[in-house]
């Protein structure tokens, strides 16, 4: 396995978010906040796999891992690992499912070999990543043809301003892509980009705007 090593700046910019992430880990699984939030771009990852039918499947930045689980238990696939860098939100994904290979790790150093996987998916986490060092990495543990999906906020709506300038503090140094810039983050790292759309959601997305982007390793 050939893992690059990881930069001091983004192990320092990783160690603030995850940490935030295992304070708000408790807070993180209320029905609300999943629903309106974090639910929506978690079921347009479940149809994508499916219709994939892929069997190594990764969900990166897993968080408590609603999603990991989900996969888990929807999909039966052959491998499921759930990878986040937060110790706390670990904590939680770990009680709610036993088949998931948990996995504490940043999404720039992944404990997984060369072409490992059939499917690499992360929802509203590729926003805090150091993109081209993490697509690199999805590309390595990818088999040739394997499926990137990335559901991330975007910058383009009235409140990303907002959510942007928070989220760029100290604390939380989230910088998200536009659709355009994603697309070529994906291609520069050697996949094909093979649809771009807008997340469906129960509010209008301009409240939460965030977007899908699928790719094929190349
Ligand atoms: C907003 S949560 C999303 C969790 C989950 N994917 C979901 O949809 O509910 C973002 C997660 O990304 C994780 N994270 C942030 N930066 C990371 C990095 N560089 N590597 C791995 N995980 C990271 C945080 O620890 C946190 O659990």
């Amino acid at each position: 396995m050939s893992t690059p090593s990881l930069a001091a700046g983004n192990r320092g910019l990783n160690s603030v978010v995850t940490k935030f992430f295992g304070t708000v880990a408790r807070a993180y699984d209320t029905r609300p906040l999943q629903y309106i939030v974090y639910r929506p771009p978690q079921d347009e990852m479940v149809a994508e796999l499916r219709a994939a039918g892929s069997r190594r499947i990764a969900d990166i930045g897993c968080g408590t891992g609603i999603l990991t689980a989900r996969i888990q238990r929807e999909l039966r696939p052959e491998a499921v690992y759930g990878v986040d860098a937060s110790t706390g939100m670990l904590a939680q994904a770990r009680a709610r499912n036993a088949q998931v290979r948990w996995l504490h790790s940043p999404a720039e150093q992944l404990p997984l070999t060369d072409g490992a996987l059939d499917a690499v998916v992360t929802t509203s986490a590729f926003h805090f990543f150091d993109h081209p060092v993490a697509l690199r990495e999805f590309h390595r543990v990818l088999v040739p043809g394997g499926l990137v999906a990335i559901a991330t906020m975007l910058p383009s709506s009235p409140t990303a301003g907002p959510i942007q300038r928070i989220t760029r503090s100290p604390i939380m140094p989230a910088h998200a892509p536009s659709q355009r810039a994603t697309r070529k983050l994906l291609e520069d790292a050697g996949f094909e980009v093979v649809a771009q759309r807008k997340i469906h959601r129960p509010l209008p997305t301009w409240l939460i705007p965030d977007g899908i982007t699928i790719g094929r390793r190349r």
